[in-house]
Parts: structure tokens; sequence; C-alpha cells
């Protein structure tokens, strides 16, 4: 199937982890509707690991736990439908999946009908206790012919962390997602591991294959399966729009029945939402002072410096840009510029940019081809900038 942007929804890992079940769920899809997320755009609700009892049934498919989902996971996935939203689940291209459950190796065909009979739109699958004599790409090849043979449209979310070169081979196993590292957490030291290496990963992403930076922890607070210290505000924006603009999926992780204003607010803003949802997913770019103009050759996993400036064409011609300061100092007027010249905008066209701040709604004209900012450590800006003709 085809994607053409980057699915939004909710999931349950990072809050609830082993304490998935029935109740939580169904009303995680209330929540989505009475809370004005679904109207923002976000639609699927998936269950993460841990839904299933420790061995497959008689009949070789998988068994939802009937604690945690007593009624099955067809009742499920009709009542999420029934709210006009789409339905997601798990299952890892290994023996196990991550925490210790039967998994999809070997039972590719069988699993991918499951999901079908079941309405599954999406399938998250993970890379734990894979056979190490087969190469990744196979085993996501395997699911992939299945997934594409189950007689529904299923979006196939790879999740093998990046690992073994994921970004090399990904576009040709038929995924529609891939999981660009290893697992977030709840913390401004992980935010910032992930930060850090993000513009590497863009880089092997497109329309179809979008690369996943992981599910968001805006509104954790510390709370729930992946909760460490929690971060400020400023970091948990900072999080949305990089994620945004880098075309990631936005998966919210937070207990959304119980979410704070801060975290709605960041999460259905709607500008931040139309660039993630650009229909033309040009790659982002790094123009920071600190970055190399000329693009990597070797596929190392590069690391941008901690003030990158992301910028990525729109499809009006409007340009998408995000000035971050990763560090822990405010950042000045060298480290944070960015020079029109960069983005193929020189003095010689007659152009300039108008910078709308989607945050604040503040706009500012760029004089002179270059445009500074003082941002305070952990904190970003992110801007929809219009070309217009020089004053
Ligand atoms: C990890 C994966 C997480 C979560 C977990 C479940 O491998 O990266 O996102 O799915 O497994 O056990």
């Amino acid at each position: 199937m085809l994607l053409k942007t980057p699915p939004l929804g909710w999931n349950s890992w990072n809050t609830f982890g082993e304490e998935i079940n029935e109740t939580v769920v169904m009303q995680s899809a209330d929540t989505l509707i009475e809370t004005g997320l679904a109207a923002a755009g976000y639609e699927y609700i998936v269950i993460d690991d841990c839904w299933l009892l420790r061995e497959r049934g008689e009949d070789g498919r998988l068994v939802p736990d009937p604690v945690k989902f007593p009624h099955g996971i067809r009742y499920v996935s009709d009542y999420i439908h029934s709210k006009g939203l789409k339905f997601g689940m798990y299952s890892c291209a290994g023996y196990h999946t991550c925490a210790g459950y039967p998994a999809s190796f070997d039972h590719e065909w069988t699993d991918a009908a499951t999901f079908a009979e079941w309405g599954v739109d999406y399938l998250k699958y993970d890379y734990c206790f894979h056979p190490k004599t087969i190469p990744g790409h196979i085993l996501y090849k395997r699911m992939a012919a299945a997934l594409a043979n189950c007689g529904r449209d299923i979006v196939f979310s790879a999740c093998s962390w990046g690992s073994d070169m994921t970004k090399l081979w990904i576009k040709e196993t038929g995924a529609n997602l891939w999981r660009t590292t290893g697992d977030i957490n709840d913390s401004w030291q992980s935010l910032k591991a992930l930060s850090l290496v993000a513009g590497d990963a863009v880089r092997f992403g497109s329309i179809n294959c979008f690369p996943d930076m992981d599910m968001l922890i805006n509104g954790m607070h510390g709370k729930g399966n992946v909760g460490l210290a929690g971060c400020t505000d400023e970091e948990y924006r900072l999080h949305f729009s990089l994620w945004a603009l880098m075309g990631s999926p936005l998966m919210i992780g937070c207990d959304i029945r119980d979410m704070d204003d801060f975290t709605k607010a960041t999460l259905t803003n709607p500008e931040v939402l139309a660039i993630n949802q650009d229909p033309d997913y040009n790659q982002p770019f790094d123009v920071s002072p600190e970055s190399d103009p000329i693009p990597w050759t070797d596929t190392e996993l590069h690391s941008s410096g901690e003030h990158p400036i992301y910028v990525r064409l729109l499809s009006d011609g409007d340009f998408a840009i995000g000035m971050f300061n990763l560090s822990d100092q405010p950042s000045n007027r060298w480290n944070t510029a960015l020079q029109l010249d960069r983005i193929g905008l020189p003095e010689t066209t007659g152009k300039t940019l108008v910078l709308r701040d989607v945050w604040t709604g503040e706009e500012v004209i760029v004089k002179g081809g270059i445009f500074s900012a003082v941002i305070a450590p952990h904190a970003c800006r992110l801007f929809r900038a219009r070309v217009i003709d020089k004053p």
C-alpha cells in the first residue's frame, strides 16, 4: 500500500507497557475524539507488545490474553472503527516479541491473515530474538509479502531500531515506516541523543517509507512505562517540533485520558501538523553554521552539531525552518544563524523570507540574507517561511 503522509495516532507502549488492556485502549479511542485530537488528524490507536498469551493456540494462531482482552481483539477493532478511527497492532520478526511473547518468525502468513481478520490497519513489527542466520532485510520482506497478500491495506511499520544498517535496505522491503534508533524514554538525555542523529536518518526517508523517530513522550511528565525524569514544557515542545519537521510519524505516548492543556495545545497545533503532513515529502536538510554544506557520502551514523537548523521545502513553495538548541547554554548569533543562500535564495534573486513563528504567531522579515536568533538551552524556534520580494 502507498502511505502518502506520516501516520498520526496513539500507541500504548510508552505509558502502559505490560499494563495494556481493553479498557485502556477503548477509553483512549474515546478520548482521541473527545479531546479534539482526532479532529486535528490523529487517527490510529495502536496496541503495542504484551497483548497476547505466552503460547500460540492449537490452531497455530496468536491468542489475545483473555484477562486483558476478554472480548477478543476483533471487538476492540470494531469499536475503534465505529468511532471512525484506525486500529494498529504489534508483532515481531523474531521467535519472541521484545517482552518474550510469541512472535511471527515462520508464522508470517498465518499472522498476517489473523491481523487482516481482526481488521488491523497498521502493524508495528519489532526485531527482537530474530534468527541470526537470516538478514534483517529478508525478515522484513517475509512479513511485507504476507501483508501485501492478506487482502487488507495494512501500514507496515518496521521497528529494527536503525540497526544492521536498516536505512540502506528498508525501502526495498515494502515497509512504510522504519524506526531510526533505539527506544526513547521520557528524559532530556534520551531526547537529546535521538535529536542529534535525526538528520542522519531523514536522508534515507521518503514518501511511503518515512523515518520513525519513535513514539512521543509529550505529556508523560515522568509517568508510565518509559517515564524517567520527565522533560520541561520547552523540551517537550522542541521534541514535537523536530519530530514534526522531520516527517516522523507522530504517535502520542502519554495517557491522553489525563492530558494537561499544554500537551494538548502542543499536539494539536495546526501549523505544526501541516508541516508534518505536507504532501511533498522533500527531505529536511541542515543549514546550521556548524553543519557541513557538502552532503555526507558515506553511510556512517552522523550526528549534527548541538544547534541544527533544519529546512524543508513545502509543496506550496514555503519553507519549514526549525532552529534547535540542544546545548546547555543559550545559543548566539553565530551558531544559530540562518543564511538564505544555503536554502537556495541568494541576495541576487531579489527575494527574501517572512518567517512566521508557528508557536507564537510572530512574523519577521529576513534582512540582508541572514537571520540570527538567540535560543534558550533545550528550546527551539519553528517557522513557516513565505518567499516575498525584498521590501
Ligand atoms: C522495543 C520497541 C519499543 C516497544 C518494545 C515492546 O523493541 O522499540 O517501541 O515496542 O520493544 O517490547
